[in-house]
């Protein structure tokens, strides 16, 4: 199958496209490398440096015409929407927008989208949420994914072309930019293993579900089958806080660092955890281990 994987220079999306590599498909990677890195993108995939919010997309689109558009690029940072959801709303919905009219003229079949659940439910009324919980997304960014997948189930009736929406948990492994606000696993790793200090806000007893990167990438497979169609979780159904997972780091990267607490995100949401959905084939892969995969690929890089 030809598949075109849009921010596949990024930290999830290059491990669907190595995935999709893997399995014998033609990839092609969009990307404009705003957080992403050629580095991650794979010398057996052509290489796209070109924004989805581009006219350039359309000419993309129809020099190539994929069986099947992968759409991962995204403007990821919660607070930079809230800050300025102007720009936010800019690249996550009207970018995705000039991408789905570039992809349906071009006669695509299949659309794959990067949800969120911890964003799309905000605070739970069930642990784990399933896909059938209340969506009541906090946030430019949870409410821009909310309207993409709005906009997908619009695509279905209108042109007939179904669509696959994968709401991930946190989603940490290799490749995780430590920089970014999104990832705290790459954020705590880095900065443990260079000997500097993390720092945890409020007390630390916010949970989330830590999904590993490989178990989404095998979920962006299960999505390209014949007859797969619809809104799926991505998570492990397992809440972790924050003192926890950092109590895990500690001991993988051999740090006896004391992580100081400082005051608490306003807003930041407290519990968070997805049922897995029926697209999770295997049991998702336990904390520990994909912590200590994570921990090794960052110790390999410093
Ligand atoms: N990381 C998570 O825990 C998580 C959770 C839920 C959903 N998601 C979604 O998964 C997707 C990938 O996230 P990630 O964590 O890999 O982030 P990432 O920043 O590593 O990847 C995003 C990629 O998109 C590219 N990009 C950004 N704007 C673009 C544009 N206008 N045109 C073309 N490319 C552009 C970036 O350069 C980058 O390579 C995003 O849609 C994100 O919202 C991530």
């Amino acid at each position: 199958m030809k598949i075109l994987v849009t921010g596949g220079a990024g930290f999830i999306a290059s491990h669907v496209a190595d995935a999709y590599l893997k399995e014998g498909h033609d990839v092609i990677v969009v990307d404009n490398l705003s957080t992403g890195k050629k580095d991650h993108v794979s010398h057996n995939v052509r290489f796209y440096h070109s924004s989805i919010e581009s006219p350039e997309v359309f000419q993309i689109l129809e020099k190539e015409k994929p069986d099947l558009v992968n759409h991962h690029a995204a403007q990821i940072d919660v607070r930079k929407s809230v800050e300025n959801p102007c720009y936010d709303a800019g690249v996550n919905i009207v970018g995705s927008l000039n991408l789905f009219e570039a992809a349906r003229k071009s006669g695509v079949k299949k659309f794959v989208f990067a949800s969120t659940g911890g964003a799309i439910y905000g605070e739970q009324d069930a642990y784990p949420a399933d896909e059938s919980h209340r969506t009541d997304p906090q946030s430019p960014y949870g409410i821009a994914k909310l309207s993409v997948e709005k906009y997908l189930q619009f695509y279905f009736w209108t042109y007939g072309i179904p669509f696959v929406c994968l709401r991930y948990a946190n989603v940490y492994g290799p490749r995780q930019n430590a920089h970014g606000e999104a990832g705290v696993v790459a954020i705590f790793t880095e900065k443990l293993l260079k000997g500097e200090t993390p720092v945890i806000y409020g007390d630390g007893t916010q949970t989330r579900d830590y999904v590993f990167v490989e178990d989404v990438a095998a979920c962006n497979l299960e999505a390209l089958k014949e007859g797969v169609k619809g809104i799926f979780n991505v998570g492990t159904g397992i809440e972790t806080d924050v003192n926890t997972l950092a109590g895990h780091l500690l001991q993988l990267t051999s740090s006896d660092i004391k992580i100081p607490h400082a005051p608490a995100k306003p807003g930041e949401q407290k519990r968070s955890v997805l049922k897995p959905g029926v697209l999770q084939k295997d049991s998702p892969l336990s904390l520990q281990a994909g912590l200590t995969k994570t921990v090794e690929w960052f110790r390999s890089r410093c």
